[in-house]
């Protein structure tokens, strides 16, 4: 059978990366991997999840392990309204739809919003499985820039007569600078959004693991307008996860947003899932409800901190002068850009044989750029070996240039 001649012509635009493959190589043993975003492993809340599925079992296995509601399980949905809702900005059961991960959240978008040609602006760069999960839509992405107060709103406004059908931004920690978006810049951002009518999709699966300084006001809240009615005037698609605070292997995920666009994302994602696993919403709410989230969240921020602080530690002593990195101050990775004319994905090779590897922040480029550019994950690694990966990263770099 000739499968290629019956595949459907969206997947030829599902491309398969050159760096993805070269990463597989990371998986070998005595590579220190700084390429995947992984929490740390070692401080997942295994007893609490042992005990929680055992209540859930124990007290309503009728329910949690039955077919369930697409939009998801009442209880949770309630849960995740109330510990979403601010003062002006109310978040009602009908305002969340749980998703099988955030990144369904991303497939529904592409799903629901996105014709063949429909332009989405992106910051520069930014998350790459969000333009893998838009690019078979035939979206066309238009990269905004950032500097280290994140998204350039003013080049927005330079732009404004241009047509977009969304915008899309991760203002917490970005993934994968790491990078912040400024209390006024939100608030420039949602003024743009007002004036042009362009939504804007807020993702934010870092926005609880923050290390130090105060949480700026999600775009949502900022946003503010009612969620419930026809009339409207919430811009924000706001998405969050219990990856990164609880564990990626729930895959749990929501959205928030108003009414009309959750009933939408719900038609969409009953054809691709029904439902998300009902046993692990129940999990997350009994762990949710019994407060065993918020008692984890410090440990996990004063791990990842020491982690984060490792880091650029290690960074601050190893790298040769004229490279720079960003400073985050919460979140999963920093970006560092090396000289002008180094290649990261060369560097990637020569890392690889010295045992150490990284992603080239090429691939998060929208529209091309970033080759002297490379992402660290500094929480999936413990503190003793982040200093030997940063050192390791220091021959490689010294031997390529
Ligand atoms: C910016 C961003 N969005 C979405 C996701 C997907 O997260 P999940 O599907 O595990 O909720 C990630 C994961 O790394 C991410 O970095």
């Amino acid at each position: 059978m000739d499968w290629n001649s019956r595949f459907a012509q969206r997947t030829a635009l599902m491309q398969r990366s050159t760096v993805r493959e070269l990463l597989k190589l990371a998986a070998q043993p005595g590579i220190i991997s700084f390429a995947a975003g992984l929490p740390p492993a070692e401080f997942f809340p295994a007893q609490e999840f042992r005990a929680a599925t055992d209540d859930v079992l124990r007290s309503h296995p009728e329910r949690a392990l039955q077919y369930g509601e697409t939009a998801g399980e009442a209880e949770l949905r309630d849960w995740i309204a109330e510990r979403s809702s601010r003062a002006g900005c109310p978040v009602r059961h009908e305002n969340v739809l749980i998703t099988t991960g955030s990144q369904q959240a991303l497939d529904l978008i592409g799903r629901v919003f996105l014709d063949p040609g429909d332009v989405v602006l992106v910051e520069n760069p930014t998350y790459l499985a969000a333009l893998t999960a838009w690019r078979p839509y035939g979206a066309v992405f238009s990269p905004v820039a950032m500097d280290r107060h994140g998204l350039c709103v003013s080049e927005l406004e330079a732009r404004e007569n241009e047509p977009a059908k969304l915008l899309y931004c991760i203002p917490n920690f970005q993934n994968p600078t790491g990078v912040t978006l400024q209390a006024s810049r939100r608030r420039q951002l949602i003024a743009w959004s007002d004036r042009t009518g362009v939504p804007v999709i807020e993702d934010n699966p870092y926005g609880e693991l923050r290390y130090e300084g105060e949480a700026s006001p999600h775009l949502l809240d900022l946003a503010g307008g009612n969620l419930d009615g026809d009339q409207s005037r919430a811009q924000v698609i706001h998405l969050g996860t219990f990856s990164k605070t609880l564990a990626p292997g729930l895959r749990l995920g929501w959205v928030i947003a108003p009414r009309a666009v959750i009933d939408k994302f719900t038609l969409a994602k009953q054809s691709m899932d029904l439902h998300t696993s009902t046993l692990c919403q129940h999990i997350a709410l009994e762990l949710g409800r019994s407060g065993v989230l918020e008692t984890h969240l410090p440990r996990l921020r004063q791990v990842c901190g020491e982690r984060r602080d490792a880091m650029l530690e290690a960074l601050e002593h190893y790298m040769p002068a004229g490279l720079s990195w960003s400073r985050p101050a919460g979140g999963m990775f920093l970006f560092v850009r090396l000289l002008e004319e180094v290649n990261a994905t060369a560097l990637l090779s020569r890392a690889l044989a010295h045992g150490v590897a990284f992603v080239p922040g090429e691939d998060f480029h929208a529209a091309g750029g970033g080759q002297n550019a490379l992402r660290l994950n500094f929480t999936g690694i413990p503190v003793e070996q982040i200093r030997e990966g940063v050192r390791r990263l220091s021959v490689a770099m010294a031997e390529a240039s």
